[in-house]
């Protein structure tokens, strides 16, 4: 929305949260307090707050204003009742869509920005158009594609935008409505209309398509480590294919993020729900080969550290699901932490962004222990030397540019012998830690 505020300066742009301290904190003097970092964001909220963008938790008066009103409420997977574990929690979408049933008073476009299950947009347009006081609303699916880290630049110089809308005159207009917007920095060529599941569709399965590029090269690292072949030297061959194409297909420790297991997730019920088990099945396998990707390298930790690392100090270096965000949703930092823990280790971890409450929420959230027993193992620290100094081994969980620049040959000294370096995002230079005279292993090389 930022981004829209700061591309279209005529529009009034106001973003609502129940949220207070949330609001608050969008508003707050010290752009360095924004609630998400994200490069280039500060600029953009910089130029547009105040203008024509706004932070406000008066939700009913936003909606009574606007002529447009884009959900971008959270579908996270329900932890409950039917579906749990897989199918998405509308709750919020919901709730969200009786208020304005409620509050409205003229026509509006109602624009689901929220990744949903598909057929999501008849569930909010029976809601909206079960009151009774003659407003008409118009339901556009318009998902996001934006990558965390990348966001800004992914907003301004998207690929695509995907708007899905009914197939009548009046879903015609309210499509053209929203594209106009856009129009105002994307080429036309770049703005697909399509209908309303088929969009909703597109996003869950643009998705699913990278998520199981990550699971192939994955995949294949295990293959590699098998045998002579090096995953980054079959990545580079495979990508060169014009078909296929290089970019995706890096190997790690397994992917993250608030997206592709949810959405593969949710993709994989909906194909369950409409008996299609073989298409489910085929699905759910890129989420099974990321959790044995995780579970593979905290195996290799413990098997390369004499299968023990009961009361050993272990270093991790990044924390959040990628770099340049400090969103940790679904990294595979706290399942490789959670695995090492179960094993009794002792875990000191540094992020340069990652606060440490959230570090601990993180590991609570598996609840695999009590509060208590995380707090004993799990060690945020704010210094990266710190977190080093005496462990046994260092493991690279994010590719943080920074990581690359330390002292390796300092960091070596302060460690315990023999000591090790497990690379799980392959950014760190073979040879040269060898030299310093690290153990060091890379996924698949
Ligand atoms: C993703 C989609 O890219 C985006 O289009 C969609 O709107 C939301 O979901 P995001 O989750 O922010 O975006 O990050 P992304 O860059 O896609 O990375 C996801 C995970 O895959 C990260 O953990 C990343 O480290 C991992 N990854 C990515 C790899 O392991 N290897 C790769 O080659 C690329």
């Amino acid at each position: 929305m930022a981004v829209i505020a700061q591309k279209c300066p005529e529009i009034d742009v106001t973003v609502v949260d129940i949220n207070e301290q949330r609001i608050k904190d969008w508003n707050d003097e010290n752009l360095d307090n924004l609630p998400i970092y994200e490069p280039g964001l500060k600029e953009v909220v910089a130029e547009a707050r105040g203008r024509n963008l706004f932070f406000s938790t008066d939700v009913e008066k936003a909606i009574d204003e606007a002529q447009m009103i884009f959900l971008s409420v959270n579908t996270p997977t329900k932890t409950y009742g039917k579906g749990k574990g897989m199918a998405a929690d509308l709750k919020f979408l919901e709730l969200s869509a009786r208020q304005i049933a409620r509050v409205a008073k003229e026509d509006k476009i109602v624009v689901e920005k929220s990744t949903l299950p598909v057929r999501t947009a008849e569930a909010v347009k029976t809601i909206l158009d079960s009151t009774s006081n003659g407003v008409k609303f118009h339901i556009l699916s318009n998902p996001e594609f934006l990558a965390e880290g990348t966001a800004i630049k992914d907003l301004q110089e998207g690929d695509r935008v995907l708007i899905g809308g009914e197939q009548t005159p009046e879903g015609q207009e309210a499509m053209d409505a929203l594209s106009d917007i856009y129009a105002h920095w994307m080429p036309q060529d770049r703005i697909l209309q399509t209908n309303v599941w088929s969009s909703e569709l597109s996003k869950l399965t643009a998705n699913a398509f990278l998520a199981q590029r990550v699971s192939s090269i994955n995949s294949l690292s295990a293959l590699c480590e098998a045998t002579e072949a090096n995953v980054e030297e079959v990545g580079r061959a495979i990508g060169a294919d014009s078909r296929i194409g290089p970019k995706f297909l890096k190997t790690s420790v397994g992917f993250g993020g608030s997206c592709f297991q949810k959405d593969i997730l949710n993709l994989v019920y909906i194909c369950r729900s409409l008996g299609l088990q073989e298409v489910a099945d085929y699905w759910e396998q890129v989420i099974i080969m990321n959790d044995y990707q995780k579970k593979r390298f905290a195996d290799k930790i413990i098997s390369t550290l004499f299968n023990t690392v009961s009361g050993k100090k272990m270093a991790f270096l990044g924390w959040a699901f990628k770099k340049d965000t400090n969103d940790t949703r679904e990294t595979a930092a706290m399942y490789v932490a959670d695995h090492l823990m179960d094993d009794q280790a002792n875990i000191h971890v540094y992020d340069p962004k990652v606060r440490h409450e959230q570090m601990f929420a993180d590991v609570d959230y598996l609840n695999t222990r009590s509060e208590a027993e995380n707090k004993e193992l799990l060690t945020p620290e704010t210094d990266p030397y710190e977190a080093c100094k005496d462990a046994h081994a260092i493991a690279i969980l994010t590719e943080w540019d920074e990581f690359v620049d330390y002292d390796w040959q300092r960091l070596y000294e302060n460690m315990m012998k023999p000591a090790f370096v497990f690379d799980g995002r392959n950014i760190l230079d073979k040879e040269k830690l060898e030299s310093i005279g690290f153990v060091y292993y890379g996924i698949g090389r």
